[in-house]
């Protein structure tokens, strides 16, 4: 493995989080921190294209360091977007002002053996390289997340050729296709596993799975189709590492998967993402008997309230968590026109809780 020589760590507050340890101040982060809420990312991509950005290191690089620079955040998450993977496989994806992602070539029955699954890795380079000059000029300030979309997530957007309201040509595939759904879930879930790990040779310090389309299946689907190639992602994760004796944590965010809280606990995640829906009393009592960090889970919309109620939402989520094995954060991520103001007054609520 390569021998990077990164700055030491000076903030460890996730990391204790995620041990169950104690830290000094409870850590924080914020679910799409890097981004379009941001005057100053706007201003720089008037000058940069969205994908021009996430390919070239030193861009990424500048846009995951804005909000460290702006606030008292105890991690950074790289700069780049979970639908790099459909791009690496040979789709393209466009990212339209004011619609979002666009695939204008979806996925069909016929063209999945065009994916060009094994050469995935190698174009997805720019992204390993943006985290190891990150990890240098975060200058062990804060840990920096590596991610990618889960299997299911990524097959929604390649069929959908797009967002969608429901799914449901995706969902199609499900119940019509299953073991076309297999091979694609498969094929994407092996890619996955390598670029995380090629995260982690990189620098990552952290690793969050996004399923964030989680919600828009069942429980018997989501047993069927999403929950093995997580547990799969998990494992072949903690065993590269034992090989490389590392020892990132890994964070599931499952969004609307309410109806499997338990079994997302027994995947091997390290710490588990909570979507604003749900209750912290209701998740703490569910999960009472398995050993894992909770992440979450202010509604991303609760920052537009006044400054006295933030502070008194995040008190309270607080309160309702316990201090111990909790990383705070939103229950998704963060809007374009949220008050800069209400996140530096979400993150001061969050950092003045005595531990
Ligand atoms: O700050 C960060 O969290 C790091 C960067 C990051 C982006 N996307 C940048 C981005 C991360 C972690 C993502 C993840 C992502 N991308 C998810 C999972 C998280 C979630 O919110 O559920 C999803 C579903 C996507 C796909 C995607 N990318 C959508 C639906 C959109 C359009 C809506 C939006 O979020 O603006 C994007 C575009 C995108 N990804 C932007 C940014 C900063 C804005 C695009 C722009 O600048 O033009």
């Amino acid at each position: 493995m390569t021998i990077h020589n990164f700055p030491v760590l000076k903030n460890n507050r996730i990391l204790k989080a995620v041990k169950g340890e104690k830290p000094d101040k409870l850590p924080i982060w914020i679910m799409r921190q890097a981004g379009r809420y941001l005057p100053e990312f706007m201003e720089f991509r008037k000058q940069h294209s969205f994908f021009e950005i996430c390919q070239n290191p030193a861009l990424a690089c500048e846009v995951t360091l804005m909000p460290i620079r702006r606030y008292d955040l105890d991690a950074s998450i790289i700069f780049s977007d979970i639908l790099v993977i459909p791009q690496a496989l040979g789709m393209t994806v466009e990212m339209k002002a004011g619609v979002g992602p666009v695939l204008p070539e979806p996925l069909t029955l016929e063209n999945i053996k065009e994916l060009k699954k094994d050469s995935a890795l190698s174009r997805l380079k720019y992204v390993g390289e943006a985290i190891t000059l990150t990890r240098h000029k975060l200058e062990g300030k804060v840990p920096l997340f590596g991610f990618s979309g889960a299997p299911w997530t990524l097959m929604g957007y390649m069929i959908e050729g797009g967002g969608s309201k429901t799914l449901s040509k995706a969902k199609k595939w499900l119940y019509a296709h299953p073991e076309k759904s297999h091979l694609l879930l498969s094929l994407l879930t092996d890619v996955i596993i390598d670029y995380l790990i090629m995260q982690i040779e990189a620098g990552a310090q952290l690793i969050q799975v996004f399923d964030s389309s989680a919600e828009y299946l069942n429980k018997s689907l989501y047993e069927k189709f999403c929950l093995p190639y997580l547990k799969k992602i998990a494992q072949k994760l903690k065993s590269r590492q034992a090989e490389l004796h590392e020892d990132v944590p890994l964070v599931l965010f499952a969004k609307g998967a309410h109806f499997c809280l338990e079994e997302q606990a027994d995947l091997g995640y390290d710490v588990l993402g909570i979507d604003w829906t749900l209750e912290p009393k209701f998740v703490r009592s569910v999960l009472k008997n398995k050993n894992i960090t909770l992440q979450g889970n202010l509604d991303p919309c609760a920052l537009y309230a006044p400054k006295e109620d933030i502070i008194g939402m995040a008190k309270n989520m607080i309160a309702e968590y316990g201090t111990e094995r909790y990383i705070v954060n939103l229950g998704h991520g963060i809007y374009p026109d949220t008050p800069l103001e209400a996140v530096k007054a979400f993150i001061e609520a969050v950092h003045s809780v005595k531990l």
